[in-house]
This record gives structure tokens, C-alpha cells and sequence, in this order.
């Protein structure tokens, strides 16, 4: 079953000339990540907004794990879906491990129970609980107060999680580094996760999939891959920057072009690729290596897959209609 489904939704807010979203129809599937990417103004916040029903939408219908969100209170919609801003809105006057525990408080947890729960999520998102449980907002750095908004929007352990420009307000490299400390929590956590960003390079690392938006409308709705080798339109082209195709395969990983592993490619176990291995480490190994196919292990070492340098090939050839075009 799909975690979320839009159905021809629109929002027009009120003296607006234009839509904000404009008939968007799509599934995302549950436990993955799909990012939406636009320029400002493109109708990301929208979306996701009116999927808590922060918004209402003018048209169109919208089901969260089957059930359309109208059918269900607002308050207890949004008690199952997680959701993080850039301005992580904590309480400044309560401490962390308060803030934390705002959710559990509302749903009743015994306070044992809050207890141990907030340490967990502490440790989780790499703040140690003694430390960090009695401390203030205003006594936290940017990322770790971004740190203390997802760790609260995790507490209640929701299916689902809207994440709308949740790193926006770090530095570069505090960014990346919540960016991997995301994409290892979601390795294990598997929620299904709505995240919004206007940063391409972002974008790419974290997705499952991806949906470009201008102007409220959907333009392209794929895997980063596919969106980096066949982007839709020249829009999408230039909003991705797909001119410069290797450095953008230095941020997707060769999940996108897994194949099925078989026996042939057990054979090459010394040359073995990494499932978190980037596509253009992928192809320049595949370029070096003797064998045209090479298998792919995970973090523990087994082999979950097998990546052909004839595919790869294949899949990064542009079709000849776009101005772009390698062909
Ligand atoms: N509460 C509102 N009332 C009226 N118009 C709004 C409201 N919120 C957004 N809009 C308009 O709707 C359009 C889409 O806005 P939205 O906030 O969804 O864009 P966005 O893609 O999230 O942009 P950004 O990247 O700048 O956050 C814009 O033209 C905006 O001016
Ligand atoms: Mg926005």
C-alpha cells in the first residue's frame, strides 16, 4: 500500500491569481524517501502541508495509509505523521528532553516511560542524554537544536515524517553531516519521509525519489538517477544543473542501478562494489576493472546485488530531444 496519495489536489489561497498547487496526482510508496524539489515559490510547503492538514486543499482528495485525511480529525492525523521545519520551533523556556517529550506528555506515557524513550531518541540522534536532557534551546548550536526537532518528531514513532527544509538554517558542514546521520537513521527506520528542499545536491543524496515541482505543478516524478539522465524537460535540466552529469553521479549511489545478483558476477568477489559506493566511483571502477559486471555488497558485507557497465551505459544515454543531449 501507498503511505500517501494525492489525487488531483489543488490549493488556490484566497486573492491568489494563480494555483499554488496545480492537479497533482502521486503515490509515495511506504518506508522510502521522496524528496520535493523546486525553486521558491514553487508550492513545496503547500504540498506538504496540507498532507497534516495545516492546509486544507481547494481540490482533489489526499489518503494517508489508505484513509482519506478528512475522514480522520486533524489532531489525530497528525499525531501519526512526524514533522520538522527549519525554524524547529522548540520550546525556548522548556529543556531539551521537555521539548522532547512534548508528544508523549499529550498521548499520556507514563512518566517512566517518557523517561526512556527521550534518552533513546537522545542517543539516536547523537545527542548524549546527560549531557544534553537538561540543557535550554538557547544553549544548543543550530544542528543540535535541529538534532532536538527531529528527535521530538520521532518520539511517538510515526509512519510517516513531512520534513520541510529541515537543514536549511546550518552551515555547510554541519548540513552534510545531519544529511548522513539522516540517511543512517532512515537505513534502519524506514519511515516514509516527505522532505522538501530547494538544494539540488541535497536533494540527490537523500532521495528515493524525487519530484520536481514549478509553479504548483508536478514536472517530473523518478529516481534521482532518472532524473539526472532523463530529466523531463529543459526546466528540469537546468533546475538540476544536468549539464555537469558526473559531478551530479558523485551524489547518487549505485542503489539506483542495481541489479539482481547472479552467478557470474559471485566469480569477481575481489573486486567487490559498495551499495553506498557514488555512481561515479561505480563507473570509474567498472571502467577500470577487467569484468564488465562487478557485484555489490552491503555494510556487512553481503552481497545484495550486481551492477553491469553495458547498463550503466545504457541508462546514462540522454534522448537526443533534449537540448542537453550526450547523444
Ligand atoms: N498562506 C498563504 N497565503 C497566500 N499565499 C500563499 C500562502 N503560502 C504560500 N502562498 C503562495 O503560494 C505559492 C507557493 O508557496 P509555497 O510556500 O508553497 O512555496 P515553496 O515552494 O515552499 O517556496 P520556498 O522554497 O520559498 O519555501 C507562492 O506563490 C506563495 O506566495
Ligand atoms: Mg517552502
Amino acid at each position: 500500500m501507498d503511505a500517501i496519495v494525492f489525487d488531483h489536489v489543488s490549493k488556490v489561497y484566497p486573492n491568489a491569481a494563480a494555483r499554488a498547487v496545480d492537479d497533482v496526482s502521486l503515490q509515495v510508496p511506504q518506508g522510502r524517501t521522496v524528496v520535493i524539489l523546486g525553486t521558491s515559490g514553487s508550492g513545496k510547503t503547500t504540498l506538504l502541508k496540507m498532507v497534516n492538514r495545516l492546509y486544507e486543499p481547494s481540490s482533489g482528495r489526499i489518503f494517508v495509509e489508505g484513509t482519506d485525511i478528512h475522514a480522520l480529525p486533524a489532531v489525530q492525523l497528525r499525531r501519526q505523521i512526524g514533522y520538522v521545519i527549519q525554524q524547529i520551533g522548540l520550546f525556548p523556556h522548556w529543556t531539551v528532553a521537555d521539548n522532547v517529550a512534548t508528544v508523549l506528555r499529550i498521548l499520556k506515557w507514563p512518566a517512566a516511560r517518557i523517561g526512556q524513550r527521550v534518552d533513546e531518541l537522545l542517543e539516536l540522534v547523537g545527542l548524549p542524554p546527560a549531557e544534553y536532557c537538561g540543557r535550554y534551546p538557547s544553549q544548543l548550536s543550530g544542528g543540535q537544536q535541529q538534532r532536538v526537532g527531529i528527535a521530538r518528531a520521532l518520539a511517538a514513532d510515526p509512519a510517516i515524517m513531512l520534513m520541510d527544509e529541515p537543514f536549511g538554517a546550518v552551515d555547510a558542514i554541519t548540513r552534510g553531516r545531519l544529511q548522513g546521520e539522516f540517511l543512517a537513521l532512515q537505513r534502519r527506520a524506514h519511515k516514509t519521509v516527505l522532505f522538501v528542499t530547494h538544494d539540488v545536491e541535497e536533494a540527490l543524496r537523500l532521495a528515493d525519489r524525487l519530484i520536481i515541482m514549478d509553479q504548483g505543478k508536478v514536472l517530473q516524478y523518478d529516481t534521482s538517477f532518472n532524473v539526472i539522465t532523463r530529466p523531463a524537460n529543459d526546466f528540469v535540466c537546468e533546475l538540476i544543473g544536468a549539464d555537469d552529469m558526473m559531478r551530479l553521479l558523485g551524489l547518487v549511489t549505485v542503489r539506483n542501478v542495481l541489479e539482481p545478483l547472479e552467478p557470474a558476477a559471485v566469480q569477481h568477489r575481489d573486486e567487490v562494489l559498495s551499495i553506498d559506493d557514488s555512481m561515479r566511483d561505480v563507473l570509474a571502477k567498472l571502467l577500470r576493472s577487467e569484468h564488465d559486471t562487478l557485484p555489490v555488497a552491503d555494510a556487512t558485507g553481503q552481497l545484495v546485488g550486481q551492477c553491469n557497465l553495458q547498463t550503466v551505459r545504457e541508462r546514462l544515454r540522454r534522448p537526443a530531444s533534449l537540448k542537453n543531449s550526450s547523444d
